[in-house]
């Protein structure tokens, strides 16, 4: 076997690899397997590609492919080990920003390689000189969008910048004139390349991919955050075809796809318009309603929410970003199991973009060791709140926003929403009455039926544990309580 024929066999074997790894990631019970399968995909791969590489290029050269690895690696193990669960979206933003960093520049090389040293000797047949241009162009533009899109991203995850969305005058026509005069550049290009239509195209890019991301509010970044990944996976596309590698056209392709049918998949489930959110929120207006609070709130203290819990029939506990922030999974698994051993029904009602990644707070309570029959979606729990006694909404707050339902003018309006309200008993876990990922005031702190448990949720959930076992103390024994009954 040449080593040509075994290079496009280990890039067959690592593209299946990579499809085993995207089929098993689909599913809890086989997602470990999942993530074997992508290392094995991608161990293979980067073999295969030094391998071949090194027979065209200096030993030299192959050392410091070599070294750039073992630097890449080592700085993504570090950041791996440390980076917490909740600035996992960010720290996804910023890989991305990378792939289309990566993209732009081997555009930018792939036509220097070929302005200096001809076509001839770049193994570009005259015919094909055209299609190569056009890749060139499509390659940076799309890479360029990647970028600063991925970039103001992580600016807005990471609270950097305010994630309210930028509305420019006119943006929509801004973002289709960008579009038409990318068309129109990229015909004159391959008509005639040159450096000015280059850099014209790359600062064009660079603008649109951070007017498009300014221009989406706080409640649409996860399905931002899923189509980056989609464009990165496109920009990695387009680089394969400039660097004739089969893998990356490949795995790029796959990357982009599953990435754009995530967005769609959660553009449903919050009632966006696909379109409209990958069109940089086109045909949404500014919103109105800010963070003014809307009436009186009453409060409530620990030792008072376990009274209530210990009279409940049934609880639901709802979990949002703040539960992941104090890391109160652990506290919350005791209650729940407290709660169940006194007869009370407890069930968790989780929303698809609960925290700051889809799957956030099922992982927490996974890891917390809470029964999985009792986590039900949004869906599956909605209609029960009606009949439940006691809601404990845990650092959740646009995900139990009213406003979404009864407000046309808010800016999360149409976005499902835990009905939570609709229970005896609301009590909502949190530090301040300041807002949510969106930026909106919350109508459901202020509803007669709902009271504010102010303070850091592990802290506050600790503290009616605590409060749980000195009742526990006070009240007699089961036996006790028989003999005082029937004395
Ligand atoms: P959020 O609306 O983000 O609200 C979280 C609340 O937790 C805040 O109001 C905060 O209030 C409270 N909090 C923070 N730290 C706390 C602590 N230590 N103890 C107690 N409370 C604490 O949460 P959500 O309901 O989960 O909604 C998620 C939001 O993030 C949505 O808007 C969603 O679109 C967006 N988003 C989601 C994803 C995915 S895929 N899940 C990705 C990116 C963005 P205080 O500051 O007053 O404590």
């Amino acid at each position: 076997m040449t080593s040509t024929t075994a290079s496009h066999a280990a890039d067959l074997v690592a593209a299946l690899l990579f499809i085993l790894s995207l089929a098993g990631l689909s599913q809890h019970r086989t997602s470990r397997a999942g993530v074997a399968y992508g290392i094995a995909g991608m161990a293979l791969a980067l073999v295969a590609t030094i391998v071949v590489a090194a027979q065209s290029i200096s030993a030299g050269a192959v050392a410091l492919i070599v070294l750039a690895m073992a630097l890449g690696a080592a700085i993504g193990l570090w950041r791996a080990r440390r980076v917490e669960m909740t600035q996992m979206p960010e720290l996804i933003a910023v890989l991305h920003s990378f792939v289309g960093l990566a993209a732009v520049l081997v555009g930018w090389n792939s036509y220097l390689e070929v302005e200096s040293h001809g076509s001839a000797q770049t193994r570009i047949g005259a015919d094909l000189l055209g299609i190569h241009h056009a890749e060139v162009f499509i390659g940076i533009f799309i890479g360029a969008v990647t970028f600063t899109g991925s970039i103001v991203a992580f600016l807005k995850l990471s609270g950097r910048t305010n994630s309210r969305p930028l509305m420019l005058p006119g943006k929509n026509g801004l973002n289709l004139g960008a579009l038409a005069a990318f068309v129109a550049l990229t015909v004159w290009f391959t008509a005639g390349p040159n450096l000015p239509l280059m850099v014209a195209v790359t600062v064009l890019a660079l603008a649109l991919g951070w007017h498009l991301v300014a221009s989406i509010g706080g409640g649409d970044m996860p399905v931002v955050v899923s189509m980056l990944n989609s464009y990165s996976g496109w920009a990695a596309a387009a680089a394969g075809f400039l660097l004739n590698n089969n893998l990356l056209i490949v795995t790029g392709a796959l990357v982009g796809s599953s990435g754009a049918y995530l967005s769609y998949i959660m553009c449903k489930a919050m009632n966006r318009s696909f379109l409209s959110v990958i069109a940089g929120g086109f045909g949404i207006e500014a919103p109105k309603g800010g963070e003014e609070e809307q009436g009186e709130h009453r409060e409530i203290r620990a030792v008072e929410a376990a009274e209530l819990l210990e009279q409940a029939r049934s609880v639901i506990i709802t979990p949002g970003y703040g539960m992941a922030v104090a890391q109160a999974q652990h506290p919350v698994a005791e209650l729940t199991r407290r709660l169940r051993e006194r007869g009370v029904e407890v069930r968790f009602g989780v929303h698809p973009v609960a925290g700051r990644l889809p799957g956030h707070m099922n992982v927490l309570l996974a890891e917390a060791k809470v029964p999985y029959d009792i986590v039900l979606e949004m869906d599956e729990i909605n209609d029960d709140f009606a009949e439940t006694s006691v809601v404990l909404v845990i650092g959740a707050n646009d995900t139990v926003n009213p406003a979404a339902m009864d407000d046309p003018s808010s800016p999360i309006a149409g976005m499902p929403v835990l009905r939570v309200w609709e229970a005896e008993q609301v009590i909502v876990f949190k530090r301040s009455m300041a807002s949510g990922y969106a930026g909106v005031q919350n109508p459901l702190f202020f509803r007669e039926n709902s009271s504010m448990l102010f303070g850091d949720a592990e802290q506050s959930v600790s503290d009616i544990l605590r409060a749980l076992d000195a009742d526990g103390r006070r009240e007699p024994a089961p036996s006790a309580r028989q003999a005082t009954v029937a004395g």
